[in-house]
């Protein structure tokens, strides 16, 4: 859903980007709130290191992955800012805890 947003009524939140506070519209996506403060590079692959950026932003690409709040492979453009987020860059492999006792009913 859209809405007409005018000058006197955007409200703003602060989020963390590497450690870095940003304030960003409130109601944004992630992807749209980094996107518009710059922010160019959100990922690289695990394979060749290639720096990648929002490419879809309908969560479909996948090279909007991010680090928020401490979990890994989160879809940023699928995710509205949150005040106090902390997100940072993923790079490289992403970590995944596996409990393989949990996994073979151990
Ligand atoms: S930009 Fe494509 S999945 Fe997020």
């Amino acid at each position: 859903m859209f809405t007409k947003v005018t000058s006197g009524e955007v409200q703003t939140i602060t989020i963390q980007f590497e450690g870095e506070t940003l304030v960003v519209r409130k109601g944004l996506n992630v992807a749209a709130a980094l996107l518009e403060a710059g922010v160019k590079q959100f990922r690289e692959t695990p394979v060749s290191g290639q720096a990648r950026t929002p490419f879809c932003m309908m969560g479909v690409c996948f090279d909007c992955l991010l680090i928020i709040d401490g979990m890994h492979n989160q879809q940023s453009c699928m995710i509205e800012v949150a005040e106090g987020m902390k997100i940072e860059r993923q790079l490289g492999m992403a970590t995944i805890e596996f409990n393989a006792s949990a996994e073979q009913g151990l």
